[in-house]
C-alpha cells in the first residue's frame, strides 16, 4: 500500500568531494539491487546538492536528491537562504525541514515549518517534516499529545490531495545520534498516533497513505524491526547514512522484509 522510504541526512558532514564520492559509493553498491517498494532518498548538505545530482544523473542511480532546508519567499534580500526553485534547478525532489536541530539551534517554529511545507509543495517537493519530543518530555509521559500537537501546527491547511508528496519523520531527541534508540514498539505507539491525527484532520484514505518514518540512531541492525510495525514506514537516517556500505545494507534489510 505504502512504499517504505530510507532517506539519509547527511547534516553538516561531507566536503563537496566527499558527498560526490558517497553518492558514487551508494549507487555502485545499490545498482542492480532488489530493493522493489523502497524508495531511497539521500540529503547531502545545501552545496554538495548540484555534485551528487550530477552522480545519481551520470550514473542513473536508484535514489533521490534532497536538501536539508529551504526558505519559504521565492527570491530576493534572504541573505544565506534557499528558494525552493534553486532546490528544483539541482533535481532535488524531496527536502527535510524540521529538524529538531533546526528547531533547537536555529529557533525554527511550527510557524515556519507549516510555511516551508506549503511552498516546497508549490514547486512539487516533497517535504519530510520532522518531529519528536526531548527527553523531559518522554519521561513525564507526555510525548504523545507533544508530538501531536506539532504534527496538527505542521500541516495546518496543507493539501494533501496527493498524500505519497508529504513524509513525516517521528524522530525522539533523545534517540539522535545517541545510540538511544527507541523500541520498535515506541516508534510504533508515535507514528500510530500521527496517522491517526492525520486521520482525523484529512482522512482516513489520505493518512493511509503518508509515510511515516522513524529517526534516531536507525542502523542495518534494527531497520527490519522498525519498519515491520504497521505504521512505521522506513527511516530518517543520520550517522548510518554517512557510509555507503551501512546506508545500502539498510535498504537491502528493509525491502528484505516485503
Ligand atoms: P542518527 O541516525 O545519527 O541518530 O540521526 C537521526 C537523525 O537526526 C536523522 O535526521
Amino acid at each position: 500500500m505504502r512504499n517504505l522510504m530510507i532517506a539519509g541526512n547527511w547534516k553538516m558532514n561531507k566536503t563537496y568531494e566527499e558527498g560526490v564520492v558517497l553518492a558514487q559509493g551508494l549507487a555502485d553498491a545499490l545498482t542492480g539491487k532488489e530493493f522493489k517498494g523502497v524508495d531511497v532518498v539521500v540529503c547531502p548538505p545545501t552545496v554538495d546538492l548540484k555534485g551528487v545530482s550530477e552522480v545519481i544523473d551520470q550514473a542513473q542511480a536508484p535514489f533521490a536528491l534532497g536538501a536539508q532546508n529551504v526558505y519559504w519567499e521565492e527570491s530576493g534580500a534572504f541573505t544565506g537562504e534557499t528558494a525552493p526553485s534553486m532546490l528544483t534547478a539541482v533535481n532535488a525532489t524531496y527536502c527535510i525541514i524540521g529538524h529538531s536541530e533546526r528547531r533547537g539551534y536555529f529557533g525554527e517554529t511550527d510557524e515556519d515549518i507549516n510555511k516551508k511545507a506549503k511552498a516546497l509543495m508549490a514547486h512539487d517537493i516533497v517535504p519530510i517534516s520532522c518531529c519528536g519530543e526531548p527527553l523531559e518530555v518522554r519521561e513525564a509521559g507526555k510525548h504523545v499529545e507533544f508530538v501531536v500537537d506539532q504534527i496538527k501546527k505542521d500541516t495546518e491547511g496543507l493539501d494533501l490531495s496527493d498524500p505519497s508528496k508529504y513524509v513525516i519523520a517521528y524522530e525522539p531527541i533523545w534517540a539522535i545520534g545517541t545510540g538511544k534508540t527507541a523500541t520498535a514498539d515506541d516508534a510504533q505507539e508515535v507514528c500510530c498516533a500521527i496517522r491517526e491525527t492525520l486521520a482525523e484532520i484529512f482522512g482516513k484514505e489520505t493518512a493511509d497513505k503518508v509515510r511515516v518514518l522513524y529517526g534516531g540512531s536507525a542502523k542495518p541492525g534494527n531497520i527490519a524491526e522498525l519498519v515491520a510495525k504497521p505504521d512505521v514506514d522506513g527511516a530518517l537516517v543520520g550517522g548510518a547514512s554517512l557510509k555507503a556500505d551501512s546506508f545500502s545494507e539498510m535498504v537491502l534489510n528493509a525491502a528484505a522484509t516485503l
